[in-house]
């Protein structure tokens, strides 16, 4: 009795320590920090609002929940981390309507794009605003895309990659113009701030987590946003349909996804937490500071988020095929 005890007792740590628990000894979930991976660069719109998010849900999980940055390939190197990650529950991503286009657009990936994950819930949806260096020669709308058509290749556009907001916004916005400009590719648009701010890139569409600050600061001009109204953030800043250009309208949603195969009560466990950050009024008032709002409670669910994530992957697919154009 005592040897078994005895033994129980050294086991049992050794087996939790391993990850392994023995049937009906199961590990309370969480009992060790998270990983969220964003698939761009720190410092940019994803890294903002996860930063917000994770530490939000940390509170409500009582764990650390730890931001990890695998940027590149237009979000699908950290897509792929997450997919082939253990499913655990503790390798989240938060990602953004990348997950809805990267299906069509990228023909040949290491991981199951659409099958891979298991979505915990929808965050945020982010307008976006349409800025260029502070000196370009363009006062307003109109003049950019005059100039756009004027100098063509000659002015540069930068961008996340393609399958990013800022390409898809970009791809809008030059389709608008009538007019190609220069793709400059970067691991996500926190780095291409800091160059359009020190006037090595020219133009960009980006989400106003990114831009708010920058735009308010003056180190970067802005034309429109490409929301139907005015954003309280930024009520000096005209709609895209304002500038002259009706019909671009675009915002960015944002998910969370746990690797498929993640088991359900702990998917069910981090959307219950994905709640409780989304009604933290610290969470809520950054956003609004940032032009944007958390989604309604019912829409940071599983179901809600597979659905629109789904709906989403529809609405691209026959988009891209027309185009034609592909990332590989
Ligand atoms: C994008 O263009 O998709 C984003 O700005 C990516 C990022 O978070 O850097």
């Amino acid at each position: 009795m005592l040897r078994r005890s005895l033994a129980a007792a050294f086991l049992l740590p050794a087996l939790l320590a391993f990850g392994v628990a023995p049937a009906g000894a199961q590990a309370p979930y969480p009992n060790r920090p998270i990983t969220v991976v964003v698939p761009f660069a720190a410092g940019g719109p994803t890294d903002t609002v996860t930063r917000l998010v994770a530490e939000a849900m940390g509170r409500d999980l009582n764990t650390s929940v730890v931001v990890e940055n695998v940027g590149g390939a237009g979000g699908t190197l950290g897509a792929a981390r997450v997919a082939q990650a253990r499913p655990d529950g503790y390798t989240l991503l938060l990602h953004h309507i990348g997950m809805g286009t990267t299906p069509s657009l990228y023909r040949r990936l290491s991981y199951d794009a659409v099958g891979g994950f298991a979505p915990v819930g929808l965050v945020t949806e982010v307008p976006m605003t349409i800025i260029a260096r502070k000196d370009i020669p363009a006062g307003n709308l109109a003049e950019l895309v005059a100039l756009v058509r004027q100098q063509r290749e000659k002015l540069n556009y930068a961008n996340a990659g393609i399958g990013a907001a800022s390409h898809l916004c970009g791809l809008l916005f030059q389709k608008a113009a009538d007019a190609p400009m220069t793709t400059v590719p970067y691991r996500g648009t926190g780095p291409a701030m800091t160059d359009l701010i020190g006037g090595t890139v020219d133009v960009m569409c980006d989400q106003t987590t990114n831009t708010t600050e920058q735009i308010r600061a003056g180190a970067v001009k802005v034309f429109a946003v490409t929301t139907p109204q005015r954003l309280p953030s930024l009520p000096d800043v005209p709609t895209t349909a304002e500038a002259g250009l009706p019909g671009m309208e675009v915002t960015i949603w944002h998910a969370l996804y746990a690797p498929k195969g993640t088991p359900e009560a702990i998917v069910n466990r981090l959307s219950a937490a994905l709640q409780a950050a989304l009604r933290d009024q610290r969470l809520a008032a950054r956003f609004a500071d940032l032009g944007t709002a958390p989604v309604a409670q019912e829409r940071a669910t599983p179901a809600a988020a597979q659905a629109f994530w789904q709906a989403d992957i529809a609405k691209w697919r026959p988009v891209i095929e027309a185009a034609g154009q592909y990332a590989d």
